[in-house]
């Protein structure tokens, strides 16, 4: 089996081409699937460089990039998977959900190559193929049932699988994301975008004791970013001097580098510890669960890695390989893959909508 799969839900254009392969080292015993999927080429052009001169994305632009990058991008991954079209056997997209042009591009891409090369094309959702970027390693892969933390610029989501194709949103952000809330609290610290990275690398020097930060009180295994970085905000007007009137943006230039370093360490320490309590919250209600999934770009965090190999020592814990923590199109891929083997059926090119704002399915 062999699908090309195509991924334009924000600023990364991507293609890659997913084949089969026999190993069925990590069988997952409530399924009958013996194989897992494997990478044949991955390509990603990402927009980071044009954005990081206005420190986030913006839309227009980003349609814009993607529709002088996707044919190029989408050629060389058969290029370099040394395959022509006579050799694909899907075609698999992102519909949803994402930035509206951005999907369009994508979608209208893989539409329109499934129509005239008479391939079965899949429809995937985003955060589905976050998920399933856990499935892109050779060694082991999760088993069912199993809880994910879906960790992205968009979304903050703990969902339960009972197996593959099926979820079930148990908890979810009520305001920002945790991968909105790094970007906003490193634009206070003057860090450079896309801000999660930025953090991380200003807290290697930082003392996550040093500003002791809030942890929201939301019932349940909901989430809540916004506080957290109006509390940021605050400390840092705070240990500057300066009146809480203050615009977030004049703020970086009252900071010495250690405190930048101090602030990013004890932001990052507080937002994985609130993740990683109520991930653990889920797994008291749910102990019948066999794997702990990590998925979307938050999930690139080596501080979170690290502190969730500790928090869960009795569970399988799974991470994706850093190039899959972010968007890319092996993870649409192995999505699809999945879905094909459990007999999925393919939608209508015809009749395909994108949907910028929809829960995973
Ligand atoms: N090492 C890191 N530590 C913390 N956050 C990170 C790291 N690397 C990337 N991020 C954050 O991950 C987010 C991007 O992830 P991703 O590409 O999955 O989001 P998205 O595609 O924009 O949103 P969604 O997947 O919800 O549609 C950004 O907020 C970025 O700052
Ligand atoms: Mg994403």
């Amino acid at each position: 089996m062999k699908i090309l799969a195509i991924e334009t839900s924000c600023d990364e254009t991507a293609a890659a081409i997913i084949g089969d392969l026999d190993n069925t080292q990590s069988l997952n015993p409530t399924t009958n699937i013996t194989s897992s999927p494997q990478i044949l080429s991955n390509v990603v052009v990402s927009q980071i460089d044009i954005f990081a001169a206005y420190g986030g994305v913006i839309p227009e632009v980003a349609a814009r990039s993607h529709l002088e990058a996707i044919l190029p991008v989408t050629h060389k991954a058969l290029d370099d998977a040394h395959l022509t079209k006579d050799d694909i056997d899907y075609i698999a997209v992102t519909y949803a959900p994402g930035l509206l042009g951005s999907l369009l591009i994508g979608t209208l891409t893989a539409r329109t190559l499934a129509i005239l090369w008479h391939k079965p094309l899949y429809a995937v959702h985003h955060l589905k193929s976050h998920i399933y970027s856990n499935w892109l390693q050779e060694q082991c892969i999760p088993t069912f049932p199993l809880l994910s933390l879906v960790i992205s610029g968009g979304h903050t989501q703990i969902i339960y699988m009972p197996e593959h194709n099926h979820f079930e949103i148990i908890g979810t952000t009520r305001d920002d994301a945790v991968g909105e809330c790094f970007d906003k609290v490193a634009k206070i610290l003057g860090l450079p975008y896309p801000g999660g990275p930025s953090i991380a690398k200003c807290a290697e020097q930082g003392d996550p004791t040093k500003y002791p930060l809030p942890h929201p009180k939301i019932d349940g295994l909901d989430f809540s970013f916004s506080g957290l970085k109006t509390a940021v905000l605050r400390a840092v007007q705070s240990a500057c001097n300066l009146p809480i009137t203050t615009p977030s943006h004049e703020l970086a230039s009252h900071l010495t580098d250690q405190q930048k370093s101090d602030f990013a360490a004890s932001f990052q320490s507080t937002a994985c510890d609130i993740l990683l309590e109520k991930l653990n919250s889920a797994l008291q209600l749910h102990p019948e669960v066999n794997s702990i999934v990590f998925a979307g770009g938050v999930s690139a965090n080596q501080a979170l890695r690290l502190k969730a190999q500790k928090y869960f020592t009795n569970s399988k814990v799974f991470f994706p390989e850093p190039k899959f923590s972010g968007d890319n199109a092996a993870m649409v891929g192995a999505a699809a893959y999945y879905e094909i083997l459990s007999g999925v059926t393919p939608v209508d090119p015809y009749q395909l909508n994108i949907l910028p704002r929809t829960p995973i399915k």
